[in-house]
Order: C-alpha cells, then structure tokens, then sequence
C-alpha cells in the first residue's frame, strides 16, 4: 500500500514534532503494511516562498530518509490562493518524480467560479495534474455537488482521509458512496500528523472501506495510488 498524504517530516508544519516521532509513524506506517509514503508538509504561499519551503523540506527529509523502513517521496499539500498561480514553477511542489500536486482547497462556505476556473489555468500551463486533497471535508462541497463534478472534468483527481471512513455517519457514508459513483474518489490516505490524534491508520481506512464500497474498489483505489508512486 502507498500512503499519498502523511505530514511525517519533522518540524516543518503540524506534522511530526521531532525525528523521534517521525519515525515512530515511519514504523507504523510499515505496521499498517504501507510500503511507500508521500510526504506532504503544508505550503502556505502567502507565508514562505518556493525556495525557503523547499530548503526546509529537505532538511527535514535528510533527517528521516537514511533510517525509514519504507519508501518515501518528497511532495507538498498546497494550499490553493488567487496567489498560488503568481508563483510560477508549481511544478516543483508535485509528488517528486511526478505532475500531481496535492491541492487543499479553502473551507469557506462558498467556492468561486474564478477559483475553478483558475485551478484549470494552472493545470494547462504547469503541466499538472491536481489531487484535492480530502475532498470530504470542505463545506463548499457539500452544499454543491455541481462544483466537485466541474473540478473532476477538468481532470481534478480526489483524495479521501482514511479518518473520514473510519468513523463515518450514515449521511457521511452516504456522500462517500456519491463521490465514488461519479469518478470523484481516487485515493485513500491517512493524513496522518502525529502518533496519538491522528495517526498511521490506512490499513484500518482500507478495511471500513471494503464494508462500504466492496472489494473490488478498494483494489482500484490501492492501484490509483501504485501507479501514482512506481510509474
Ligand atoms: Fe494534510
């Protein structure tokens, strides 16, 4: 199994606190029976720029990569602004040997036609292709549909938490079954931030899944996520 979304480096965002902790995710990671993990630190454009994130990352990533027991790839979850576009090179946050990019979405009420039509933009000149990260969560996209159909037919790929399946309401599973039935439920990943709250658990995600969704889909969802990470 491949994990697309972990905050494991250490002392980068709200992820990991320390090398110490990083590793101990590293470790049930491998329990959970994940072989391959993307490593996704926040990147807030309007507080640091490309090159001092990158530089952090890296630092980060040297602390962890010569003792971890699976494999690993450096990537980012993007916070999308107005901004993000301005930056140029975007291309450089993709999963590393990769053109996806892990786009977090806002979580104001309502989202724009600009913000959509941007996203597209950006897509057709960088040469990306974006995951939204946890498409579950945002509130604009509960309230319209319409708007996660629009961002999957301009080629958006959708990343659900492992949290959001695992101790889902009966009208949450319900939107979950919906995003799968229109093509807009790709991958499975943790998320995960630390070792307690919310930890390594996409062995347990994968298992309500099969409940919810059947086998056969979680075999494609396991596979979107191979190919993503062993091209
Ligand atoms: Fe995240």
């Amino acid at each position: 199994m491949v994990d697309l979304h972990c905050h494991i480096l250490p002392g980068i965002d709200d992820g990991a606190a320390d090398a110490q902790q990083s590793k101990e995710m590293l470790d049930l990671q491998k329990s959970q029976g994940v072989s391959g993990a993307v490593l996704t630190s926040h990147f807030y454009p309007e507080t640091v720029s490309f090159e001092e994130f990158l530089c952090k990352r890296d630092e980060a990533y040297d602390k962890i990569k010569a003792t971890s027991p699976i494999l690993l790839k450096r990537a980012a979850e993007v916070a999308y602004t107005r901004h993000l576009a301005n930056l140029g090179d975007i291309e450089k946050l993709c999963i590393e040997d990769t053109q996806y990019l892990l786009l977090e979405l806002p979580f104001s009420a309502d989202w724009t036609t600009a913000m959509i039509d941007d996203i597209q933009r950006m897509s057709a000149n960088f040469g990306v292709t974006f995951i939204i990260a946890h498409i579950e969560l945002y509130p604009a996209a509960h309230k319209n549909f319409d708007l996660i159909k629009k961002l999957r037919d301009i080629g958006c790929l959708f990343q659900i938490d492992t949290q959001s399946v695992i101790s889902m309401s009966l009208t949450e599973k319900m939107f979950l079954k919906k995003l799968f039935r229109h093509g807009c439920f790709h991958f499975l990943a943790s998320d995960c931030h630390n070792t307690t709250t919310r930890k390594p658990n996409l062995h347990e995600g994968f298992i309500k899944l099969g409940r919810l969704l059947g086998e056969d889909a979680v075999d494609e969802i396991k596979n979107n996520a191979n190919i993503i990470f062993l091209p």
